[in-house]
């Protein structure tokens, strides 16, 4: 799906992304291209560029899983890399240290939108 990353767009609504699991997006943000993801965690959604900051690679094989198997951490499949789900650090693998690209996005009235 391509969408604008404009303020204020509803990407979707939460019921379209099960407990646990993410939607990928195509967006663009000015002249910018990015392949986005939105996790879902309870009523809670966070929302990344879909790119290791190891390599640039997509951080899933699997579409829609983002998440290690403990379901704590986002993990990036190519070397392993674990990633806080709050604010993007890595805090185990090659990049340690390092942030995803965050996206900010609220859920309001049971959709999620682009702040
Ligand atoms: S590409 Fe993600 S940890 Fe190496």
């Amino acid at each position: 799906m391509f969408v604008g990353l404009a303020s204020g767009t509803t990407l979707c609504t939460l019921e379209d992304i099960a407990d646990g699991s993410a939607k990928e997006f195509s967006c663009s943000v000015g002249d910018e291209i990015y392949n986005i993801f939105l996790q879902r965690k309870g009523d809670d959604v966070f929302a990344f560029n879909n790119a290791c900051p190891h390599t640039g690679a997509p951080l899933n094989m699997e579409q829609g899983q983002f998440m290690e198997k403990s379901g704590t951490y986002l993990m990036c499949h190519t070397h392993g890399a674990l990633f806080q789900l709050d604010d993007g650090l890595c805090v185990a693998g090659p990049c340690n240290g390092e942030f995803l690209e965050p996206f900010d996005v609220i859920v309001k009235d049971e959709n999620v939108i682009v702040v």
